[in-house]
């Protein structure tokens, strides 16, 4: 006979947030004994006990335990490590199905295929939860009782302890898995926890239309009904996932700043400044934008989502070459196939068929694509989607709205217009985002002159409901081209990017950035009625067509498909992101630092009375983070290779900076602590 599946379920009534939760009815029962019914259910489970605390408060739980017949076992409040080392090694558990008592929607077929997967694999430790493709609220994590062990004996940190399988995710002593859902939901923000009264309302709903079925309604009965009635999933927007879990940190001891020693770089920045002007060759890498004497100039190399300066300081990256990297650096597959690639030959006189490959890939995914061309930057991309738009049109004026690159049709409308013309600068107009009359007043103002709106289709802020189509329909119906800018929502977002994502599909598109996981190439793609002009507009290069970063693209894509990348950049971008806004509330920082955007690329803003007040809290922010292994220049660029280790490990970063921060606003010394110039904005603010 195999040893048990224990599973246990951790619950109390003191909860933070909700007090009172778990004993809270849903349609005629406590919300515990629905989660106990739930798991009982599942085939794979041997049985089921309630881990609750010995705090008085929890007395309620264990007389109603003792009433209806529940096995029940008390143990440590904060220490829900040991009380679940306890509870299992009580029961005689082999193994142990964690539930946490928040998840009244739990399903059991979910929890027998996780419970499946263990015994299958051999894994240690298999959950749902890693890349997020389950709605929140399904969480099942299913562990050896050895690996139990270990943690219990080894685990120190009080984040460890409380929330009982961190260490066993990460310390990397463990073989981990992951069980994706079917229907992946990583992206659509689905709570189905029991975090605040408003999730409780949302289950209580649920369970009012779905409780009459017979047995037990699942995942799939819950998807099928908020898609009859998507109205119900604005009742509790918001709630952050494990908010408990960031709270925790904020107890933790401080993360010391290791000490670094960065002589390289400046030995190096000092040569560059005779020769390179700005030491560089992209603005956004550049010196003003991390604060010198505390952060690395020069890096040497990368691996994975980890990278080198030149003194051999290792960093968690987030820059990721400015979002090109989505798999991570040096990523094998796409090593193997450009080195493949270049003992082949890499530039010729004639077209090769990867070119061809290439297109048929990006056809099949990206809605408005018919036809493509290739360039090589992203401003490339965006200045050739400008031109043929012009020349589709035969009309001169362009509206824009977020950054399109270098080309002066672009940059003269921001305060880096040096060496721009006058005539040039008036024939585009920006326009603001989320706002459709500020577009309306360009077209009123040019009224039949307008070629085409070119848009970054989601920027730091979500589109309002309807934006993206209204300014489809009225770039239609004024006769101009819609072109998205998705040099930077491009395969992050979805694979057919944001117009995917958010079905909305342009005439044509930019690409770049991530679709080679950094060499370099982007496209423009489009309706075949538009790109067949580029037969006679002029969008030529020398190295448009290169094979490397042609073969790049191929595997980069295959990887994506293969691996469900994009679901990873979520779940982890997700974290991250509510991980830095749950501290930045800890240490009393709301409304000076928040983490905004999309989570697989998103912004850390700091604000104060001024802007250059802003940049300093930022600068120390990023000074702090820098000291203690991880590189930020301003946003998060999730990559596939961003593990749950490096997850951990900035959170725990960020709040060494926030209590750093918070410190030096209370001594109103912010500025007297940084090691150098603060950073600057690549674009002066208005
Ligand atoms: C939205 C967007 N468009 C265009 C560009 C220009 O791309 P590149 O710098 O590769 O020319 C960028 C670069 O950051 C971008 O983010």
């Amino acid at each position: 006979m195999t040893a048990p599946v224990v599973g246990i379920v951790q619950a109390r009534m003191e909860s933070t947030r909700f007090p009172g939760k778990v004993m809270a009815e849903i349609h005629g029962l406590p919300m515990i004994r629905r989660i106990v019914d739930r798991l009982r259910s599942a085939a794979s489970i041997d049985l089921v006990v309630l881990a609750i605390s010995d705090r008085p408060a929890d007395d309620v739980l264990a007389d109603y335990c003792a009433a209806h017949a529940v096995e029940c076992f008390r143990g440590s409040s904060d220490d829900v490590l040991d009380r679940f080392y306890r509870a299992a090694v009580r029961y005689g558990a082999g193994s142990v199905a964690r539930i946490t008592g928040d998840c009244p929607l739990l399903d059991p077929r979910v929890v027998d295929r996780v419970v499946d997967t263990f015994r299958r694999t051999g894994a240690q430790y298999v959950t749902n939860t890693l890349r997020g493709t389950y709605p929140d609220g399904l969480d099942v994590e299913v562990f050896s009782l050895d690996a139990l062990t270990q943690a219990w004996r080894d685990a120190r940190l009080p984040a460890e302890r409380e929330h009982v399988t961190p260490y066993i995710r990460t310390s990397g002593r463990f073989t981990v898995r992951d069980v994706e859902s079917e229907v992946d939901c990583s992206a659509r923000d689905l709570r189905w926890t029991v975090d605040r009264p408003a999730d409780l309302e949302f289950v209580r709903a649920v369970y009012a239309r779905l409780a009459a079925k017979p047995g037990i309604f699942g995942m799939a009965d819950v998807l099928a009904l908020l898609d009859r009635e998507p109205s119900l999933l604005e009742m509790n927007r918001g709630t952050v996932r494990n908010e408990g879990y960031y709270m925790t940190l904020a107890k933790e001891p401080q993360l010391p700043a290791r000490p670094i020693r960065l002589d390289r770089s400046y030995e190096l920045k000092a040569r560059a400044e005779r020769l390179i002007p700005s030491c560089t060759q992209t603005f956004s890498k550049g010196p003003t934008q991390y604060v010198q004497g505390a952060a690395p100039v020069f890096l040497a190399r990368g691996e994975g989502s980890h990278v080198w300066d030149v003194d051999g300081n290792e960093y968690i990256d987030y820059p990721m070459a400015l979002g090109a990297i989505i798999l991570g650096h040096h990523e094998p597959a796409v090593t193997d196939a450009v080195t493949r690639q270049i003992a082949g030959g890499t530039s010729f006189s004639l077209a090769h068929p990867l070119e061809i490959e290439v297109a048929e890939v990006l056809v099949d995914l990206i809605p408005c694509a018919e036809m493509v061309r290739f360039g090589k930057n992203g401003s490339d991309a965006t200045s050739g989607a400008v031109r043929l738009a012009r020349a589709y049109t035969d009309r001169d004026v362009i509206a824009c709205c977020g950054y399109h690159g270098w080309q002066d049709w672009y940059i003269g409308t921001t305060t880096r217009n040096k060496g721009v013309p006058p005539s040039v600068r008036e024939l585009t107009m920006p326009f603001e985002y989320n706002d459709i009359r500020s577009l309306e007043r360009i077209f009123a103002k040019h009224r039949g002159r307008v070629a085409a709106v070119i848009m970054e289709p989601v920027g730091v802020v979500d589109p309002q409901p309807g934006f993206l189509q209204a300014v489809a329909d009225l770039t239609r119906s004024e006769g101009a081209l819609l072109i998205f800018d998705e040099v930077l929502s491009g395969f992050r977002f979805a694979l057919g990017g944001a117009q995917e994502y958010y079905e909305v599909a342009p005439d044509i598109a930019a690409f770049g950035k991530a679709m080679a996981n950094g060499y370099p190439i982007s496209a423009v793609v489009g309706r075949r009625q538009v790109m067949e002009l580029f037969d006679e507009v002029f969008f030529s290069f020398t190295y448009g067509g290169d094979t490397v970063s042609l073969a790049a693209t191929v595997a980069t894509i295959e990887e994506m498909r293969k691996h469900n990348v994009i679901g990873h950049l979520w779940a982890q971008g997700q974290k991250l992101k509510d991980g830095f806004n749950v501290l930045a509330d800890e240490f009393g920082l709301r409304g000076r630092a928040e983490c905004v955007g999309l989570a697989p690329r998103s912004v850390m803003t700091f604000k104060d009375d001024t802007a250059a007040g802003g940049l300093l809290l930022k600068s120390l922010f990023q000074q702090e983070c820098v000291r203690r292994g991880v590189l930020f220049s301003g946003g998060m660029n999730l990559c596939y290779r961003h593990s749950d280790a490096d997850v951990e490990h900035t959170l725990r970063v960020y709040r060494a900076a926030f209590a750093v921060l918070a410190e030096a606003i209370k001594a109103g010394d912010v500025a007297r602590r940084l090691e150098g110039e603060p950073v600057k904005p690549v674009f002066r603010q208005p």
